[in-house]
């Protein structure tokens, strides 16, 4: 055996948001600095991470069951004498802590988002004393500080967390309790890390917060700043072609930033500003702080200021007390509106929070009903939307391989998947793009010349 295949394995699965993709990202290069290396393979691997999600329900069950699969894999990998740890971070673990290796006695170690910095140590911990541990504090240290610092660049695109946390505390959502009070990493920590990330090849940076239009980083001088500002910033940074973020509050949503948008060529006509409901009512009853009315009102003003934007949005039906007057007018908002992209749920009552323990749950087959209808319509609108591109010839980043040989898969400006036939050496460029055909989900091209 040579040194290289006796080095520890590790497989990590991510559920979830983005930032739990992120948060990957830096768990396995703090692990690889450790001496992993990492397998797409649960039978290779020495240690096992599940990086969770519990902001549904269904997203919970999906661990446990990985979990029943994990412990088979674990006992057939005993019968060949090799040892398996198995670690849940993420929020589940966040969540429900001591209660997974009660339900779950495979798992050796519970460790929550704000940790992180202490995975090789706890994993140590745990394999010398043979104990499970459970380490879900929110510690005053800040994790990013100790994460390793050299980060590992996979793609011409990139994510990069600025802020963690909530304070909104939306009446049906777990993140507040799970990712904790909202917090920003500093000014200088962000932009090291994106300067680094441009130097290994990325082009495009999506800076992340579970609220991240509310980030207000300090800088240099103690001074805060904003999300725009920041953005601002970042902006010089040569080789770095595109800024995204996301996920905005409309609460959030500063003139600044809105001006960004029509002044600041590299951040893109594209924004993720979740409405959840078009009742008024509902809007109230879920604490988000804003109304119908002034979702209108600032999705107008964007629209003035960048006139193409792409707009996306989060959407939930069957929230408690809902009624089909409400569920119209959340569809008459989407009408009214017009998005390029969405994702929308039926409502999922979470221990905890003030909705599971209101009265007026809606029944389950209402829910699936008005979730059809809605995605009916939202499904129409992104496809014409992706409609209205065609003709049209965009500057495309191109991220990976496609399928098929020859064809390489990139995005336009719009967050739309493009393919187009290309050379591999345009694997991380940008170029233009004649859009000739859209079908469900991407469209395709030809380089213009
Ligand atoms: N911070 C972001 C999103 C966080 S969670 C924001 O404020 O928009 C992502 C999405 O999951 C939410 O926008 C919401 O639409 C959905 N979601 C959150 N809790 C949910 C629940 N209990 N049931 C169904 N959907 C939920
Ligand atoms: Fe959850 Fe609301 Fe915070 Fe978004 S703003 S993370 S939905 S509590
Ligand atoms: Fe899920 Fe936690 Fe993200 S609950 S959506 S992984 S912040």
């Amino acid at each position: 055996m040579t040194a290289e295949t006796a080095a520890k394995k590790v497989f990590i699965k991510t559920f979830g948001c983005q930032m739990n993709v992120y948060d990957s990202e830096r768990m396995s290069e703090a692990l690889v600095a450790d001496g992993y290396s990492e397998t797409g393979q649960v039978e290779d691997a020495d240690l096992v991470v599940l990086n969770t999600c519990h902001i549904r329900e269904k997203a919970v069950e999906k661990v446990y069951s990985d979990l029943g699969r994990i412990r088979e894999a674990k006992e057939r990998r005993l019968r060949e004498g090799k040892d398996t740890m198995v670690t849940v971070a993420g929020c589940v673990a966040q969540a429900e802590g001591a209660e997974i290796s009660r339900r779950a006695p495979v798992v050796d170690l519970v460790i929550g988002p704000q940790s992180y910095h202490r995975l090789p140590e706890l994993l140590r911990q745990s394999r010398a004393t043979g104990q499970r541990i459970v380490e879900t504090a929110f510690p005053d240290e800040e994790k990013f500080d100790h994460l390793e610092p050299k980060r590992q660049v996979r793609s011409a695109t990139a994510f990069l967390t600025i802020q963690e946390g909530c304070d909104k505390f939306c009446t049906f959502c777990v993140v507040p309790y799970t990712r904790g009070m909202e917090y920003s990493r500093a000014v200088v920590d962000v932009e090291k890390e994106a300067r680094a990330l441009v130097e290994g090849g990325v082009r495009e940076l999506t800076l992340l917060g579970q609220n991240v239009n509310a980030y207000h980083g300090s800088d240099e001088t103690g001074g805060e700043t904003s999300l725009a500002a920041l953005i601002r910033r970042l902006a010089r940074i040569d080789g770095l072609e595109r800024i995204r973020y996301t996920t905005s509050h409309p609460r959030n949503m500063s003139d600044d930033l809105i001006a960004a948008h029509a002044e600041e060529p590299k951040l893109m006509p594209y924004l993720h500003l979740p409405v959840q409901s078009g009742s008024s009512r509902i809007l109230a009853a879920m604490n988000r702080k804003h109304t119908a009315e002034e979702y209108f009102r600032l999705i107008e003003k964007i629209r003035a200021a960048r006139p193409d934007i792409a707009l996306s949005t989060d959407m939930i039906v069957g929230f408690p007390g809902e009624t089909d007057a409400d569920f119209e007018e959340t569809l008459d908002l989407v009408r009214q509106i017009g998005f390029a992209q969405s994702y929308s749920f039926k409502y999922s009552p979470r221990p905890g929070t003030p909705a599971a323990n209101m009265e007026d749950q809606v029944p389950d087959a209402l829910k699936s009903e008005r979730l059809t209808r809605l995605q009916y319509l939202l499904t129409n609108q992104q496809d014409r939307f992706n409609a209205g591109t065609v003709g049209q010839t965009m500057p495309v980043l191109f991220e990976r391989t496609g399928r098929n040989a020859g064809i390489l898969v990139g995005r336009s400006p719009y967050l739309q998947l493009v393919q187009a036939e290309a050379d591999l050496n345009l694997l991380g460029q940008i170029r233009p793009v004649a859009i000739r055909a859209h079908g469900p989900g991407s469209l395709s091209g030809v380089i213009a010349a």
